[in-house]
């Protein structure tokens, strides 16, 4: 949701802000904008559309200066322009900014009383107005900002650059990531460290609530209007290498197929390697659980949604799967106790932390099974569990869906053990299956070249229904979800047993039907929904194992087999076909599987 860079070096800023950006392009690409100061004056370039637009208004009219902020927007109050782009600079100011300034409106209404005049359509411009007004009137930047920070409501951050200040960013960040980078004689802001990694490693995390000054000797923190705050410095163990794409052509192509190794590091991280069983972290870890609430968004609430099948069954703890966005509103009831586990790939997605804060509000103890260790849901929650798929960028998340999934299961085996659920037997057997899914899934993607034909076909369709039950049904729902995101095709994931209820009446010979259907108990059933798919001339494409195939597969279907698996482990195998059925109908279509329209990774507004 928009990335921010601040730079304070001794080389020219621009080159290296365009850089750090195009680090943090997966949080927004519908306009991008740099401002430098030299001297007196502030510089700005702005242009609508992705990053490469700015650098050919660059290359055509380069920035001077050592100093600056840079900015990749998803827009959020007004369109995509370049009017609207930011840095937003106001006299002395000039500003980038994440996130929403909730009382932008009675801000801009007092300012605009005063006779200024505003020249976008954004919440980010008030913050400017706002901070060269105090600064005409005779008020330091860090005092301007002291005064500035009561005032504003919202989830948000910023960085600030003031003409004639050639040694000073002033950052801020209220619920929206903000990372300080400290180099020798230089320093550095980047909405996340990977920005930052070829400039330095270390790094200092802001906390909600505070703000930063900071200078090329050093950076000072503060909370509310002033008070003064200890940050610790942190290396970083991310690296530049980890933001490039490598030999394949989009990052999600990429993170497909890393997902045999983010599945082992995830499985690694998780088992003990005395025992082999996966450590229980706290909360979870209590003599009795009354009820797990999980809450997330999007791919994450879909793994969730599996999370309660295996927790259910395996553990046999009463569990509830919600969607962060309505949870955080709701006056859920539960009870003492209770744990809520938060899901969320990048830590950051303010449905989710809301969801979380609600959920502590609540009285329950917390759990976030994220991806990135240094997020604000990590640090909120009570405990954590970490996937370890690495970075992703691409929008659509592949490699940490499947990395949260093994944490799900190996968490549910180790959890029916503790509680008595499952012997020591079936136990171990799970854990072996869990150990070979890596496997599995490498010989999923060695066979892609079939998923690749099918897609081809399927980018042509309008709309694409997909059918699962029991521990398929999420995977149907995040199968849909992915086709949609990137191809733009209408797609609608279906519990295959619910189809009879309504959506059957959609279909007629033009509709592809994605069904998945390991042999698992749910299986017979499966089969009888496909027999009523084809009876209504539905084309069915079909995705199961050797003897599923033998049992169910027609001549006119759409026949992919997925190795054998342990069918408690089959919903990690089998998402990985899904995603493949989706980036490459958006190769099909000419799609931009990494940037979708509309679209951007780490949802850090409401
Ligand atoms: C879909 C996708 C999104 C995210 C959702 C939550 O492919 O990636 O639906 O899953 O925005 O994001 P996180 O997991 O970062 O909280």
């Amino acid at each position: 949701m928009c990335g921010i860079v601040g730079a304070l070096t001794g080389r020219p800023a621009a080159p290296l802000m365009l850089d750090a950006l195009r680090r943090l392009e997966y949080r927004g690409y519908d306009s991008a904008g740099m401002a430098t100061v030299v001297g007196d004056a502030l510089h700005r370039r702005r242009a609508a559309g992705k990053l490469a637009e700015l650098e050919a208004v660059l290359a055509a009219d380069p920035l001077p200066g050592t100093s600056g902020i840079g900015h990749t927007r998803w827009a959020t109050h007004g369109p995509p322009t370049a009017e609207n782009a930011h840095p937003h600079v106001a006299g002395r100011v000039a500003v980038v900014h994440n996130g929403i300034i909730e009382n932008h409106a009675e801000l801009k209404a007092e300012l605009k009383a005063e006779g200024v005049v505003f020249t976008s359509d954004t919440d980010t411009e008030v913050v400017a107005h706002l901070l060269d007004r105090a600064i005409r009137a005779g008020q330091t930047p860090q005092a301007a900002m002291a005064a500035l920070m009561p005032r504003l409501t919202g989830a948000f951050a910023f960085v600030v650059l003031v003409a004639g200040e050639e040694d000073l960013l002033i950052a801020a960040r209220r619920a929206s990531p903000l990372a300080i980078g400290v180099g020798d004689g230089e320093a550095f802001v980047g909405s996340d460290a990977v920005a930052l990694a070829p400039l330095t490693r270390r790094i200092v995390y802001l906390e909600d609530g505070d703000w930063a000054v900071v200078r090329r000797s050093g950076v000072q923190v503060f909370r509310d209007a002033g008070v003064p705050v200890q940050r610790r410095e942190q290396i970083s163990t991310v690296s530049a290498a980890m933001a490039g794409k490598g030999n394949y052509r989009h990052f999600m192509e990429k993170e497909i197929h890393e997902q045999p190794e983010a599945i082992a590091h995830t499985l690694h991280a998780v088992l003990d390697s005395g025992t082999g069983a996966a450590t229980i972290p706290a909360p979870l870890d209590a003599a009795t659980i009354p009820k797990i609430t999980i809450v997330a968004a999007g791919t994450s609430y879909y793994a969730g949604l599996t999370g309660r099948y295996w927790l259910e069954s395996l553990a046999g703890i009463a569990t509830e799967v919600e969607l962060a966005s309505e949870f955080r509103d709701r006056d859920a009831v539960l009870p003492e106790g209770g744990v809520t586990i938060a899901v969320s790939q990048s830590g950051e997605s303010l449905d989710t932390l809301m969801a979380l804060r609600r959920a502590k509000a609540l009285g329950q103890k917390t759990l976030a099974i994220v991806n990135v260790p240094e997020s604000t849901i990590a640090r909120e929650a009570d405990g954590v569990l970490l996937t370890r798929a690495g970075p992703e960028f691409g929008v659509a998340s592949t490699k940490a869906t499947t990395a949260q999934l093994t944490a799900f299961c190996s968490l549910a085996v180790a959890l029916g053990r503790k509680h008595g659920r499952l012997s020591e037997e079936r136990a171990a057997e799970l854990r072996r299956a869990l150990a070979g899914v890596p496997g599995r899934v490498g010989e999923v993607l060695q066979r892609e070249a079939q998923y690749q034909r099918v897609a081809r076909e399927l980018a042509h369709s309008r709309d694409v229904l997909y059918l699962g039950r029991g521990l398929s049904y999420p995977i149907a729902l995040e199968g849909a979800l992915k086709l949609k995101e990137i191809t733009y095709i209408h797609a609608e994931g279906y519990a295959a047993g619910e189809m009879k209820h309504g959506p059957i009446a959609l279909i007629d010979e033009k509709m592809p039907v994605v069904v998945l259907a390991p042999s698992d108990g749910w299986f017979e059933k499966t089969a009888s929904n496909v027999a009523e798919v084809r009876a209504r001339g539905g084309r069915v494409i079909l995705l199961t194992d050797a003897a599923g195939a033998e049992r169910l597969a027609e001549k006119d279907d759409h026949v992919m087999i997925l190795p054998d698996v342990e069918p408690v482990v089959a919903p990690i195998l089998y998402a990985v076909p899904v995603q493949l059925l989706a980036y490459y109908a958006a190769v099909e279509k000419g799609t931009d599987a990494d940037q979708p329209r509309n679209l951007a990774k780490s949802v850090t507004v409401e």
